[in-house]
């Protein structure tokens, strides 16, 4: 994201002694992400368990049980209540796996406690919720990143370096085709295929196109073969204020021919064509159709969750701002409001529609909890969302 108008409070960073320590984090929320979440701590050199946390009791012990080996479970704790477990613990760094529910409770309890939260996407249930995670993170001047691992893709970054040899991304297009049978809330949802999948497409568009988002339009529809209650199909474009789009469409229900899971893309540019199918590295075919193939990743090179955790703890060392602090994530998030509002009213919807409106809504919010006038001072949400914390 580009302007930086003003700077928030800055938050602590650590001493030159624990700059060499691996920091102690508590994973909150022991679910399937949340057991993924463990092992990335356990085999990252960067951050140590100090301990599980759930709200279910016994859960976080199971998780333990499941996924720490025997040796390692006893410098783990487990509990049902983050701020004991924070106080007994040493704890400096809260990992939050939660359902996206509890996301604003659990995130928000973690900052005022002082500790820098790396958060599972989305920021928060609802645009308004994240936008009062934003205003809590600045006014405790402590870090709140979101993990949106797909953004931590080695080949992502290398088709940003081809499209720009070519002279920059204008017209980007995601074809997302599968047909997975989850069973369960997906299957519930109004808008399982943009709220629950499409955000990484987004998140990643952003990652490929060097300008801010401005506006949405979505069709969203729901084959009469499909098994999903809500719509499983997609098409949504996105505009940029430079001018670029990025027009994604995506299935949930296409048996068949189906993409990889990052879907299949295509990057128009000045000077040629990025084209990506996912799964393996970019390539580019310039304007005279000459062949230049992406660089394989690096062996030693961190992917996704890792690559989030990596960068998580470096900029609690370092003081640095890590790409998907919550300011700049909230975009994402704000996309797939958009993008639902558009599909349901059948009209371009503006970001600045839906930021403003939640930020009207995060401020009563944090009003009616106490928890932070810092949006008081945003002059909008768009404005407010280009703060720096660093
Ligand atoms: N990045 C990805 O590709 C990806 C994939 C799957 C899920 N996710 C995200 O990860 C998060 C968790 O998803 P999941 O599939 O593990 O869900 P899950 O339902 O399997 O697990 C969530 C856990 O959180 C616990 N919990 C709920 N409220 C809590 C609270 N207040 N305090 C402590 N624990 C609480 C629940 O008891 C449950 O054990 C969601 O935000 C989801 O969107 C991301």
């Amino acid at each position: 994201m580009s302007a930086l108008p003003h700077t928030a409070q800055v938050p602590e960073v650590a001493s030159g002694d624990d700059l060499r320590e691996p920091l102690p984090v508590l994973v909150v929320g022991a679910g399937g992400m949340g057991r993924a979440w463990i092992g990335t701590v356990l085999r990252s050199d960067a951050a140590v368990l100090a301990g599980v946390v759930d709200v279910v009791p016994g859960a976080a012990q199971r998780a333990i049980d499941d996924v720490v080996p025997e040796s390692g479970r006893p410098g783990v704790a487990a509990g049902t209540d983050l701020l004991a477990l924070i106080a007994t613990t040493g704890a400096r760094a809260v990992i939050d796996v939660t359902v996206p529910a509890a996301h604003h409770p659990v995130t928000a309890a973690a900052l005022e406690a002082g500790l820098p939260v790396l958060g599972e996407k989305p920021c928060a249930a609802t645009l308004a919720e994240a936008l009062s995670l934003a205003g809590r993170a600045e006014s405790t001047g402590t870090l709140f990143m979101v993990s949106q691992s797909r953004r931590h893709n080695p080949h992502l970054r290398e088709a940003r370096r081809l499209a720009d040899e070519l002279g920059g991304a204008g017209v980007v297009t995601t074809h997302f085709s599968r047909a997975p049978r989850f069973g369960g809330f997906r299957e519930e949802m109004a808008h399982p295929l943009i709220v629950d999948m499409a955000i990484h497409a987004f998140d990643a568009g952003r990652v490929l196109i060097d300008a801010n988002p401005v506006s949405v339009d979505a069709t969203s529809t729901n084959p009469p073969w499909s098994w999903y209650g809500g719509d499983a199909v997609a098409t949504v474009s996105i505009r940029y204020d430079s001018g670029a789009l990025h027009a994604y469409t995506g299935s949930w229900c296409s048996p068949g021919e189906e993409t990889s899971w990052n879907g299949r893309w295509s990057l128009s540019c000045p000077r040629g064509t990025v084209a990506w199918d996912g799964d393996t590295p970019p390539a580019a075919t310039d304007a005279e159709g000459a062949h230049r193939p992406g660089r394989a990743p690096g062996e030693d090179e961190l992917w996704e969750l890792d690559a989030s955790l990596d960068a998580f703890a470096r900029a609690v060392r370092t003081g640095e701002t890590p790409d998907s602090e919550v300011h700049a994530n909230v975009w994402t998030q704000a996309i797939v409001e958009a993008a639902v509002r558009s599909a349901d009213e059948g009209r371009r919807v503006s970001l600045a529609e839906v930021l403003d409106e939640a930020l009207d809504q995060a401020r009563t919010l944090d009003h009616e909890q106490q928890g932070s006038s810092a949006l008081d001072s945003w002059a909008s949400g768009a404005a407010g969302l280009s703060t720096t914390m660093r």
